[in-house]
């Protein structure tokens, strides 16, 4: 299915072109929490800029001809980390690209390291709220399964939260339409690369009399 790309103001289109020139052959990297929007801002934010989507989860998922509930229940989480590890490190050799990963994947050393050789790291970073409202639509998280959700998050948060900190770029994911979102990594994207400071395309002056 070929997406329509969205329409864009002369100035958007302009950075984003800027992003896509910069990037070279780097992905850019979503991490965060279950619900921050990694998979929903990664596939619009491919599509303003013309890349391809990947979602590392899918991935995984293919690659084990299982779901990721199936492979925890049948082998465990250590299993599906290594997995995960390895799926990681091949995806990213496909860029430029938008690559969304799934919340532990940061986790790993190794990943991290691989993720700063290879791309640009963006953490979408959302509230106890916001999270917990965005997972309870679906039921298909293992990690989430084991307890009281907002015990568990409030757990990872605490875990996590410090590791996620150390991305390149940090979005705040609120509560608001996925296009806005979308945007803030733009223009978060556009001013690590140092698309601002290129020059702007030329615009006629009018005449003073
Ligand atoms: C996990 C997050 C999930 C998935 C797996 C484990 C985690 O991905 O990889 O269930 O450890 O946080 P999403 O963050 O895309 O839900």
């Amino acid at each position: 299915m070929t997406l329509r790309l969205a329409e864009h103001s002369k100035d958007r289109e302009q950075q984003l072109a800027q992003i896509r020139q910069s990037l070279g052959s780097r992905s850019i990297v979503l991490i965060g929490l279950m619900g921050a929007g990694k998979t929903a801002v990664g596939r619009r934010l491919a599509n303003w800029l013309d890349l391809s989507f990947t979602d590392a989860d899918t991935e995984i998922e293919a690659a084990a001809g299982q779901s990721i509930k199936e492979i925890f229940a049948e082998h465990g989480e250590a299993y599906f980390r290594d997995g995960e590890r390895k799926v990681i490190a091949r995806l990213l050799e496909g860029g430029p690209q938008v690559l969304a990963t799934g919340g532990g994947a940061y986790m790993n050393p190794e990943t991290r390291a691989a993720i700063k050789a290879h791309g640009i790291s963006i953490w979408l970073k959302a509230d106890l709220r916001v999270l917990l409202k965005r997972v309870s639509r679906r039921d298909h998280r293992p990690l989430l399964a084991v307890g009281d959700p907002e015990t568990v998050m409030k757990t990872l948060m605490a875990e996590r939260n410090p590791v996620y900190a150390e991305a390149d770029l940090i979005v705040e994911s609120h509560e608001v339409p996925h296009d806005v979102i979308v945007g803030a990594v733009a223009d978060a994207l556009a001013a690590k690369l140092g698309c601002d400071a290129m020059p702007a395309p030329k615009r006629r002056r009018k005449k003073v009399p």
